[in-house]
């Protein structure tokens, strides 16, 4: 990893505002139906100084991940504080998969939280960085909540004091087994259960993880017997879309989940915590109504093609998008959880003595990333549309989402050529990023851009906000290419 400091903003002779250095930095591109993205002050600070651009990718290839840990530790610090003036115990689980650079968990040990593992690579390495602190505040500082758990994992998380969170029946009949072939003098295992919310109550939540209450309560009472295998917490994520991240739908959700801790306790077993999972809501765009027009665009695409009708200019081969996140949302993880906390769920959780954890991932890490490939060439197709190649594979800045709704920017070589009177600058253009898998359909972003002054050969595209799973979360090596090196400011 590279430590190098900050860089520093240019000198220039006339000084410019944060905000027109972004108006400026956003002029040359912007998607057909523009999502102007927010960018964090470092982000800013590096995509004006192009030569450090340049450095970064002669020296590391394109494209290259660049990542700071600042913004996390203010991610971390707000949603504690937010809890404390909610007088709730909160114990924050950064969600680890949600990127895989080992700089965040040493970042998260150094600001006292915990961490959700979700393989057992995850698992090792946190572990690995864990031991090196003489202590954590926490009793549970790793939860796992792997989808699926080999006996390697189950018996490697006993041995180590992990948390299992116990998805289903089967699952815990593994741990039963591996405690069987551990032996007595083995530790005991901690689990807590994972709850899947009532359909009738909740019929737009449909999910293949966890299990009903009544099933779980059942398998907790089958363990009332067996004191080798300790119930401590009960825990719950989901996978918001739209209205779903209104705080009080999660407050409903959190309802539900106390009921459970209720039933689970008068069984016997010592619950000590819900974990609420992660989920948090980020926004990634300066303007409410640059998401309202793309979703107007966006649904109006006849039914019996599936294709965008309505505006041809919206995306490649007017490929819909579908399956997207929320790119806009009206408040931070930090406001959203205030508004969760209402003192009367506070005093639920209080009057139970319970500790509340949660397992954050893309909340912590916004602002804590960007990705930048170099433009290979520009070209036309047969329908006469730019494509505009970039050494980069649609594997480096992918999740399971059609789309990642942010407008890049785009700069030149260097600082002299970025200057807005570049004699360099070209008509406008509008065109698809391509990149490097030898499929027709190899298209790093669906949407069409807008290049007022033309982009070429050298320049360079900054995607912003890529930390979180963007730019490791469907990482390939398909045609041997190597993966983005990951640099820490
Ligand atoms: C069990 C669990 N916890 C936490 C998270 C983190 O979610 P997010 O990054 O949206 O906060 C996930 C993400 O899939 C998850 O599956």
């Amino acid at each position: 990893m590279n430590h190098s400091p900050l860089p520093c903003r240019p000198e220039t002779s006339h000084p410019v505002s944060a905000t027109d250095h972004a108006v400026q930095l956003r002029s040359r591109c912007r998607g057909c139906i523009p999502l102007d993205a927010v960018w964090s002050p470092w982000m800013t600070e590096l995509a004006a100084d192009s030569d450090r651009v340049k450095q970064l990718i002669e020296f590391h290839g394109s494209p290259v991940n660049v990542l700071s840990t600042d913004p996390m530790r203010s991610n971390i610090k707000d949603l504690q504080n937010v809890a404390s003036q909610a007088s709730v115990p909160l114990q924050i689980h950064f969600a680890r998969k949600a990127n895989k650079c080992a700089e965040f968990v040493r970042t998260g040990l150094m600001e006292s939280i915990g961490f959700d593992v979700a393989s057992e690579f995850e698992k090792q390495q946190t572990l690995d960085e864990l031991y090196r602190l003489p202590q954590h505040p926490f009793d549970s500082p790793i939860v796992c909540t792997a989808a699926v758990k080999p006996v390697s994992l189950i018996r490697s998380c006993v041995l180590s004091n992990i948390v299992l969170v116990i998805d289903n029946e089967d699952e815990l009949t593994t741990l039963r087994e591996t405690l069987a072939h551990l032996g007595s003098t083995a530790p005991k295992a901690r689990i807590a259960f994972r709850l899947q919310h009532c359909s009738a109550k909740f019929p737009d939540l449909p999910s293949r993880f966890g299990m009903p209450a009544n099933e779980l309560t059942l398998l907790a009472r089958s363990l009332c017997d067996e004191p080798r295998i300790q119930v401590v917490g009960i825990h719950f994520h989901v996978h918001r879309s739209d209205e779903q991240f209104s705080p009080s739908f999660t407050k409903a959700l959190i309802d539900d989940a106390l009921d459970v801790v209720d039933r689970v306790r008068e069984i016997g077993h010592a619950v000590a915590w819900l974990d609420i999972g992660g989920g948090f809501p980020v926004n990634y765009l300066c303007h409410q109504k640059h998401w309202q027009r793309f979703l107007k665009e966006a649904h109006t695409f006849t039914e019996s093609s599936g294709r965008f009708e309505a505006n041809r200019k919206l995306t490649w081969n007017q490929r819909p998008l579908k399956d997207i996140d929320p790119t806009w949302q009206p408040m931070n993880a930090a406001d959203w959880l205030r508004a969760v906390l209402t003192s009367s769920l506070a005093y639920e959780i209080n009057r139970r003595e319970l500790i509340l954890k949660c397992e954050p991932g893309r909340a912590l890490l916004d602002g804590c990333g960007l990705t930048i490939a170099e433009v290979l060439f520009v070209k036309r197709d047969q329908n006469q549309n730019h494509l505009i190649g970039l050494m980069m594979n649609s594997s480096q800045c992918r999740t399971t989402r059609d789309d990642f709704l942010v407008d890049p920017i785009v700069i030149s070589a260097s600082n002299e050529s970025a200057k807005p009177t570049n004699q360099t600058d070209h008509a406008e253009i509008e065109g698809y990023f391509v990149g490097g898998y030898c499929t027709e359909s190899e298209y790093l972003m669906q949407r069409r851009f807008r290049f007022p002054r033309g982009i070429s050969r050298g320049d360079f595209v900054l995607i912003p906000n890529t930390a979180a799973y963007q730019m490791h979360f469907a990482e390939s090596r398909a045609h041997q290419m190597p993966l983005a090196e990951n640099v820490f400011l």
